[in-house]
């Protein structure tokens, strides 16, 4: 399908009313995001601001639409992954709410970057990622585009990773900000919003028990330390594997077993991987695993699992229920891969709950507009979300809990800014 010719290809408007009333059930729970919401509606900062982003499709993602339309944005979104799209949503995105939606769950290779494709032929100012998908094809394929654009946001870790690099080969054309790096984003977005969506994608697509199962979690990053934290929280024995010497020896520090994945392969029930890096479940891995092994991945790429290296060995292959693949190994072992390697939390769960993306998508608005104002001053590097923005968000999201904090006194700040006083 040409992408270029329509407003929009998605899976089928009609299903706009059953994503409007979820786009607003997650709203009740983004109180950050609509107090930004509503000031933009006043202020308008956005105003003719054309904004791609290329962002999971989901209910919070909606909202932070709304938020940018409502800002006076022109804004056009395409799916960050094959398998997270929410089709109702993109439904009420383009029915009810007017905006260019490019994303349809289970989409393959070639119409995921068509629709990437055809975001761009937006023409926008702001680049938004979670991935870094936009701003390589821009830089690949569409230089064309490089005179407007102002710069860009990144949601992910996997991103800022691939956009640091461009700025370090000195590729990156304009200026980034990486929204992952605030702490109001990783902090809970990276470690209880994955913890709590990753056992939710694990648990809908098998109906396993957790409890008392080896449970692998490699990588010790943010968002392994959340998985790790909440499967043991469902009485799995969890099991680190780590190539970082300070992670690793936090894990065990914080009570898990640590090994490498060649041990952890002949004891796992349960594998989950978030490292970012590719080819942490390899052949000589699966070659050991289990019969009845499960594994997926909770990583932005599904090359964490080297998928054909498992059909390689497999001599057959059948759907069990959604989301769950069984590859029958020639010596009759089966392994269970979930939601074909994808980001399990976003393919057979919703991803995170609506809380936490409030502030990663505060981040994400204000971010915008931060990058709206400054327009021509940043350097083309990649760039922290300014201190006040994030701690702003911490305050805001604080006081929508009530929950009150304590201030410095006069006496307590000017403490803090000496030297003299001692013991
Ligand atoms: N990434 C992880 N969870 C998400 C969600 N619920 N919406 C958008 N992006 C996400």
């Amino acid at each position: 399908m040409p992408y270029d010719t329509k407003q929009y290809d998605i899976k089928d408007v009609n299903l706009n009313d059953k994503g409007n009333r979820r786009i607003e059930w997650a709203d009740n729970s983004m109180p950050v995001l609509r107090q930004i919401r509503d000031r933009f509606r006043q202020e308008k900062p956005l105003a003719g601001v054309r904004i791609s982003a290329c962002l999971h499709v989901t209910t919070e993602t909606a909202n932070l639409a709304r938020a940018l339309t409502e800002g006076g944005a022109e804004l056009c979104l395409c799916a960050s992954n094959p398998l997270s799209t929410q089709d109702d949503v993109a439904a009420s995105l383009v029915r009810d709410y007017s905006i260019s939606v490019y994303a349809m769950k289970g989409e393959d290779h070639v119409t995921y970057y068509n629709h990437i494709k055809a975001a761009l032929e937006h023409q926008p100012y702001i680049t938004m990622d979670d991935g870094a998908d936009l701003v390589t094809q821009v830089l690949s394929e569409r230089k064309d585009l490089i005179p407007n654009i102002i710069g860009g946001t990144e949601e992910t870790t996997t991103g800022v990773v691939r956009l640091r690099s461009m700025a370090k080969n000195g590729v990156l054309r304009f200026p980034i900000i990486s929204v992952n790096d605030a702490e109001t984003k990783h902090l809970f977005d990276n470690r209880y919003g994955t913890g709590q969506s990753t056992i939710d994608g694990i648990i809908r697509a098998t109906n396993l028990l957790l409890a008392g199962t080896n449970f692998v979690v490699a990588g010790y990053g943010w968002c392994g330390r959340g998985v790790a934290m909440r499967a043991r929280g469902m009485g799995a024995n969890v099991i680190i594997t780590e190539v970082n010497a300070i992670k690793a020896l936090e894990a065990v520090m914080d009570g898990f077993r640590v090994m490498p994945i060649a041990e952890a392969a002949k004891i796992g029930r349960i594998f989950v991987t978030l490292t970012g890096n590719k080819a942490v479940i390899r052949k000589e891995h699966f070659q050991e695993m289990q019969d009845g092994t499960v594994v997926c991945n909770s990583g932005h790429f599904n090359v964490e699992l080297d998928i054909p290296a498992l059909e390689s060995l497999s001599k057959a292959r059948r759907s069990m229920r959604d989301f769950v693949e069984e590859y029958l190994l020639r010596d009759g072992r089966r392994i269970y891969l979930l939601g074909e390697g994808r980001l399990i939390n976003l393919a057979s769960a919703e991803g995170h709950p609506a809380s936490v993306m409030d502030m990663s998508f505060a981040n994400q608005a204000l971010s915008v507009e931060y990058l709206a104002r400054n327009k021509g001053k940043l350097s083309n590097q990649v760039h922290p979300v300014p201190v006040e923005i994030d701690h702003e968000i911490a305050r805001l999201k604080l006081r929508s809990m009530n929950v009150a904090i304590d201030d410095l006194n006069e006496e307590q700040k000017a403490y803090l800014e000496s030297w003299e006083e001692g013991t």
